[in-house]
């Protein structure tokens, strides 16, 4: 049996006509780029998030890139985030030209860990006479960007409070966790509007998918919206004005019209994600299996939420990670490893002065942790043949 770690034409089978149509009538209107489309699309989030603003944006990484760049967050600044996510978290705050400060994550959760947030500020930053914030390097600590990972959103109430008594923004890298919840201070909140902005990533594989790259920031702000708007469409306005130095950050009339189209259905592709995830669970204990390997944690079930868990990915721990994924090959299963090394082990941030061993529990997840076929038409029956596997190996 061939199990592929995603499969995106079991989504588009029971979308094409729908999906074709919204493609046809772009056409026919002639607009492509930031049009009614987009500003249809950016509505339908705003409901869904429950947020006043949203802006269509070209990918999740010029997103977070213009939301820095709105922020004022650039030269002589440092930002707070995860040294285990994707590359795009810390080169966005690079390429606004701040410095990325890593700091360690939760081993059970894999998301950044609040208290080791706080932990830095104290050890390595100094209050200057303007009640600033200072880091050794001596840049102005400005934000945090925590990372709502594989689809579980961060300890956002401790993060809050710390954010709240340093004086720190809280920008909110959902690229993983669009319709992900938490008991935000009590309430239910989505994964991106929790903090000052928050931003999605419209990559292909994501649980929100379009064809093609696309992004979307959500805020409460009125005029961090109106300043995003601006700087999206190369800081122009009125038409060939430039105030201020923005970028092409802007989405496609096409991918909008698209993701307007499957977005109705992400509440049920969520549900069937984390149905699939069950059904793993309990397959993995059927086997003894739950026992070798640790599952992804739920911290979030008993809360009352019904996206407790979105699983983008379904990532299991083992001792065992490579020679069990080069078992699954054989077998014709596909895995993935997200991410083979911590930021601070990027070359291209070298310069930082970062060392192996800064993170241990980064570098542990990099060497452990494999991420199992997961989408919302995955069959039982191939579940199974994955657990069947797993357990094959372990004997
Ligand atoms: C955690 C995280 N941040 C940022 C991004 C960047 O999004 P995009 O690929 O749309 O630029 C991604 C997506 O791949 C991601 O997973």
């Amino acid at each position: 049996m061939r199990i592929p770690l995603l499969d995106l034409r079991e989504q588009y089978r029971t979308l094409a006509e729908p999906i074709q149509a919204a493609i046809d009538a772009v056409f026919r209107s002639g607009r492509f780029i930031l049009g009614p489309q987009v500003e249809a699309f950016e509505q339908a989030i705003c409901t869904y998030c429950d947020v006043p603003h949203a802006v269509g944006v070209s990918s999740g990484t010029d997103a977070l890139l213009a939301l820095l760049m709105a922020l004022g967050i650039g030269q002589g600044d440092a930002v707070i985030t995860t040294a285990y996510t994707f590359f795009a978290t810390a080169g966005s705050i690079a390429r606004a030209g701040a410095k990325p400060l890593f700091v360690d994550i939760d081993p059970i959760t894999y998301n950044i860990r609040p208290s080791a947030i706080e932990e830095y500020i104290e050890k390595d930053c100094q209050a200057g006479s303007n009640g600033e914030l200072k880091t050794r390097g001596g840049e102005k600590l400005r934000a945090i960007i925590p990372v709502h990972l594989f689809g579980l959103c961060c300890d956002m109430d401790e993060i809050h409070q710390i954010s709240e008594h340093y004086q720190l923004d809280v920008v909110e890298d959902a690229a993983q966790g669009i319709g992900a919840e938490y008991l935000f201070g009590g309430r239910t909140a989505k994964a991106g509007a929790m903090g000052e902005a928050g931003f999605f990533s419209f990559y292909p594989s994501k649980n929100l998918g379009a064809a093609g790259d696309a992004g979307m920031i959500i805020c409460r702000d009125a005029e961090l919206a109106k300043e995003l708007r601006i700087l999206r469409d190369q800081g122009m306005e009125p038409r060939y004005h430039h105030r201020v130095i923005g970028g092409n950050f802007r989405l496609d009339e096409i991918q909008a019209a698209i993701l307007a189209v499957k977005l109705p259905h992400l509440e049920s592709w969520s549900a069937a994600r984390r149905a699939a995830a069950d059904f793993y669970g309990a397959e993995f204990a059927r086997t003894g299996l739950a026992k070798k390997i640790a599952l992804p944690a739920d911290p979030y079930r008993d809360h009352g939420l019904t996206n407790h868990h979105i699983y983008h990915q379904y990532v299991i721990r083992t001792a065992m990670r490579d020679a069990v994924r080069e078992h699954l090959v054989r077998r014709g299963i596909e895995t993935a490893i997200y991410y083979p090394l911590g930021l601070h082990e990027q070359k291209c941030f070298s310069y930082l002065g970062y060392e192996k061993g800064d993170f241990p529990e980064t570098e542990r997840a990099t060497r452990e942790t494999l991420a199992l076929p997961m989408y919302p038409e995955l069959t039982r029956e191939a579940q199974r043949y994955v657990v069947d596997a797993i357990a094959e190996f372990f004997g």
